[in-house]
């Protein structure tokens, strides 16, 4: 039997991911927030669940090889391929993608930003009309602003306690984050049945 595979993006969208597969009938055979293993088996038979970082999932479900993923919007905003339907809004992971900085920084020309958006990032500025050079981090992006090392960054914020606990603040809102649930178009038209039955489960799970 054909079984499809389910990515779910690791850190904060694992944990509630997994949450809302359990709720929804789909419990994992090991718990992937404790194993090292890669692929999980799952309490539905023709569903693995498989972990990887958030910015390779657009990858695995474009390869054709990952047919569903769990990934935030984010995510697919700064991603270009768009070999996916969009199935459902988890509401889980929520946040939001913002401008933060020192207090009192204006947005200007010439701004440095340092991010883990590029693409977001550069559509943002050039939307507002302003000219800006990126700066592409791969974590802790607040202490490129806080070493000033940019006048700027462009990051998640959930509490805001990373911001507070580093003196800097939120100048502008860019966007509402969630994860959403995709699938590979090909196994979409391909595994209709299975993946309609995915989605029937996890709308109840999430209700
Ligand atoms: C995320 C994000 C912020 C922080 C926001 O980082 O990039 O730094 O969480 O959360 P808060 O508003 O609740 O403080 P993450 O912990 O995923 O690590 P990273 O900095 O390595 O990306």
């Amino acid at each position: 039997m054909e079984k499809l595979k389910l990515a779910i993006s690791k850190g904060k969208i694992l944990e509630q991911g997994l949450k809302v597969l359990k709720n929804s009938g789909i419990e994992c055979k090991e718990n992937p927030l404790i194993s090292r293993k890669l692929i999980f088996n799952t309490s539905v038979p023709y569903i693995d669940v498989i972990v990887v970082r958030a910015s390779d999932v657009p990858t695995y479900i474009e390869s054709g090889k990952v047919d569903m993923g769990i990934v935030g919007r984010d995510t697919l905003l700064e991603n270009k391929n768009d070999n996916h339907y969009r199935l459902l809004d988890l509401k889980i992971a929520k946040c939001k993608l913002v401008v933060a900085g020192k207090k009192g920084k204006k947005l200007k020309n010439n701004l440095k930003v340092a991010t883990k958006y590029p693409n977001i990032t550069k559509k943002f500025f050039h939307n507002k009309g302003i000219q800006c050079s990126v700066l592409k981090l791969y974590g802790s992006i607040e202490l490129a602003a806080v070493l000033d090392m940019a006048d700027v960054v462009v990051d998640l914020v959930e509490t805001g306690k990373t911001l507070k606990e580093n003196g800097l603040s939120q100048i502008e809102e860019i966007q509402k984050i969630t994860s959403y649930l995709i699938v590979n178009k090909a196994s979409f038209k391909l595994s209709n049945d299975k993946i309609k039955n995915v989605v029937e489960k996890i709308e109840l799970g999430i209700r």
